[in-house]
């Protein structure tokens, strides 16, 4: 009986071999909660949001907002099909909500004040409990002044593990790599959320200090021609995130929603504000140097690449042990099926910013309404919808749903290949993006808005009631 099990496993795929050094990611480990639930399929954990001096390089202290004192917050991890208990408590000066990035959560745990929670004020809880239905790499972040509260370094990672990528990637050495930005002063005091007045409102406000893992440009070690892989979120506010490694070639298996349709090999990765991306690296060299992975300028509207230069992210230093012999490369293959776009309802967004009023008054609009005036699109339960997505203006914007996976369609409603579960798109200024998104069983009023925050903050949100219930009163009166 337990000969023949043994037999199964190991036909299924054999599991991978460690090639990196010892403590290779010990610089970038990101502290992961106590699951305090004897349950295998419970993981119930403790989560308070409080401010807290943190370390963002060796001689730059800072007191941040955090999750659990720490910056980034700490990874929560569990399988598909767990139940997650997360109680939350609020220790800091200001009302939050946690909301849980591209989980298809229940509509009263999606974390937005005055459409589906009530804000958790200071000193009180919530308990978040919902089960994470679908594999991959998703975060959590407030919902209230969220341009403020995530700029403060309120985040952090969930990974939701398919423990059968063991074997079908193989890759053994994994990290999650948060990366992200910070505003503060010389004395390490942050920036006011609202420095810049509306002309930061439109660019989209970064912090000077870029970080990866809370840190500025932390180590990792690495052998030679060995794999590693990366999941890596942008949990910046504003800031895109265009990688490269010095050119050498990248594999991305996977995205927002899991593992994509086949792997691609990829010389630069943008990763824009919410986006996730799954890398298997490879990094090459002679043993003994290092390698630096670095974020390219990339435009994303004026001011994103006038002056600038790219930044430095993470080292990896290579070990002396001889380069590993070429290896082939993971070959990663998911059967997705997304829904038919024939038949799917449409709908039309046009996103725009007028120009400024006489008051000096300055906010992006969705279909020419502010959206303190907006009224909810509709769907049914189980309904697909062909949203077409036309950015009129002269900014990039990251577009992002809340609760639902889209895919990406071409000009002729083709999916765009390799197929990929999306939460977040990037839209290039002055292009249109379409999407077909299933709207399944779970009713409520969702958001959408663009996940560079201060333009969320700037007007450029709205929902979408599914089901027939009523739309929330205040929709107008949330902050994002
Ligand atoms: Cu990360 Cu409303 O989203
Ligand atoms: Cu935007």
């Amino acid at each position: 009986m337990t000969l023949s099990l043994i037999v199964a496993r190991s036909a299924a795929g054999q599991e991978p071999v460690s090639f990196a050094p010892p403590d290779w990611d010990a610089e970038v480990r990101l502290a992961s909660p106590a699951d305090r639930n004897p349950d295998p399929h419970i993981v119930e954990v403790d989560l308070t949001a409080r401010v807290a001096e943190v370390a963002v390089a060796p001689d730059r202290r800072v007191q941040a907002w955090t999750y659990d004192g720490g910056l980034p917050g700490p990874l929560i991890r569990a399988t598909a099909g767990d139940r997650l208990i997360v109680h939350f408590r609020n220790q800091l000066p200001q009302p939050t909500t946690v909301h849980w990035h591209g989980v298809r959560v229940p509509i009263g745990m999606d974390g937005v004040p005055g459409i589906s929670q009530p804000e958790v004020k200071p000193g009180e809880s919530f308990v978040y409990d919902f089960v994470v239905r679908d594999p991959g790499l998703f975060w959590y972040h407030p919902h209230v002044m969220s341009a403020a509260q995530v700029g403060f370094g309120l985040y952090g990672a969930l990974l939701v593990e398919d423990p059968a990528e063991r074997t079908t990637v193989g890759v053994a050495d994994e990290v999650t790599l948060v990366l992200s930005d910070l505003a503060a002063d010389n004395r390490g005091v942050l920036e006011p959320a609202d420095s810049g007045g509306s002309a930061g409102m439109v660019f989209g406000r970064e912090g000077a200090y870029v970080l990866v893992n809370g840190k500025v440009r932390p180590r990792i070690r690495a052998r030679a021609g060995a794999p590693q892989r990366w999941r890596v979120v942008n949990a910046a506010k504003s800031r895109y995130f265009y990688l490269d490694l010095e050119a050498q070639p990248m594999q991305q298996i996977g995205g927002d929603g899991g593992l994509q349709e086949y792997a691609v090999t990829r010389d630069l990765v943008l990763v824009a504000p919410g986006e996730r991306v799954d890398l298997v690296v490879t990094p090459r060299g002679a043993p003994g140097t290092s390698l630096t992975l670095r974020s390219l300028l990339y435009n994303r509207g004026y001011g994103s690449t006038e002056f600038r230069v790219p930044e430095d992210l993470l080292t990896v230093d290579l070990s002396d042990a001889p380069p590993l012999a070429d290896r082939p490369a993971a070959v990663v293959s998911r059967a997705l099926a997304p829904p038919a776009a024939e038949g799917a309802k449409p709908l039309e967004l046009v996103l725009t910013l007028p120009p400024i009023d006489e008051q000096g008054h300055n906010e992006f609009r969705v279909n020419d309404v502010p959206f303190w005036k907006a009224r909810p699109y509709r769907a049914a339960v189980g309904e697909t919808q062909l949203w077409t997505v036309r950015n009129d203006t002269e900014w990039d914007h990251p577009f992002h749903l809340h609760g639902f996976f889209f895919t990406v369609l071409d000009e002729k409603n083709q999916p765009v290949r390799p197929l990929a579960w999306k939460d977040t798109v990037n839209i290039p200024m002055k292009t249109t993006v379409r999407l077909l998104v299933s709207f399944d069983e779970r009713p409520g009023e969702w958001m959408f808005h663009c996940h560079i925050l201060d333009h969320a903050d700037g007007g450029l949100m709205g929902t979408v009631l599914v089901g027939d219930g009523e739309p929330s009163a205040h929709v107008h009166t949330h902050t994002p």
